[in-house]
């Protein structure tokens, strides 16, 4: 049976006020509402997520975190524990955003953040992608190492399903211009599998579902659904505005 796809809404550090986020939130709810095939997973800033799970929702909506801590509790200041936000109603967590990357995490540490998202009960997104495209091909190597650093060691029966990200860092941010073109999404997704598989066997690799992130807008969406051979998407800076409903109605047309 199909997996249903899903959208991810990367809030990162938005709105400012709750009473922004519950608007947010509800936009979405009622985009969601339409939608046949495809899950609507909201991750507002940690101080958001207790509130929006308190509002009424369709099925299809669920909330999760941006971040989790790599132990589970202690002298930790400053630190949110992956108990803590299944606590208050998470469901799914990111793992390995580029922006947490870029800020000092390392394979080591996306893999202890993995292991205890499965330990609580969180279904991790895990997030790769490359800094830079280039034409030797360093890129897959890349990508490669990503999976390796983070994945190896870990129990295979929690990989089995796993929902991977894919989002060049070059173009997250940017507009619908500069993102990455349906053809080489394509490209790369197959290749996201095809590592899996080197590393984890074939059926590991078969049962992996692989998003697209990165400058998704309104305008660009149609063709990445198309032809980007995806289960489904990961959308920043558009999931703040309206037209991300029209992202959410071209998502659903993922076969
Ligand atoms: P973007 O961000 O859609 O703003 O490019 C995607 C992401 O960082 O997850």
């Amino acid at each position: 049976m199909k997996k249903r796809n899903l959208v991810v809404a990367n809030w990162k550090m938005n709105p400012g006020t709750l009473e922004e986020a519950k608007k947010l939130f509800n936009s979405v709810r009622t985009a969601a509402k339409g939608l046949k095939n495809t899950d609507v997973l909201v991750c507002p800033p940690h101080p958001f997520i207790f509130p929006l799970t308190k509002l009424d929702r369709p099925k299809n909506v669920f909330i999760g975190a941006q971040n989790i801590a790599t132990e589970t509790k202690g002298a930790f200041t400053g630190e949110v524990s992956a108990i803590q936000v299944k606590n208050v109603g998470a469901q799914y967590v990111l793992v390995g955003h580029s922006e947490r990357r870029t800020i000092g995490e390392t394979g080591d540490t996306l893999r202890k953040k993995m292991q205890i998202a499965f330990d609580v009960g969180l279904i991790p997104i895990f997030c790769i992608g490359e800094k830079e495209r280039d034409k030797e091909g360093n890129y897959l190597t890349v990508l490669k190492n990503q999976i390796k650093e983070a994945l190896v060691g870990l129990h295979k029966k929690h990989l089995v399903g796993l929902i991977i990200a894919y989002e060049p860092v070059w173009a997250i941010g940017k507009s619908y211009k500069e993102a990455m073109g349906p053809t080489d999404i394509h490209e790369t997704t197959l290749v996201v599998k095809k590592i899996m598989g080197e590393i984890f066997g074939h059926d590991i690799a078969t049962s992996c579902r692989v998003l697209y992130g990165a400058a998704v807008e309104a305008e660009n969406v149609s063709n990445i659904i198309k032809f980007g051979n995806i289960s489904g998407l990961l959308v920043g800076h558009a999931s703040l505005i309206s037209e991300f409903s029209d992202i959410l109605r071209e998502a659903d047309k993922i076969k």
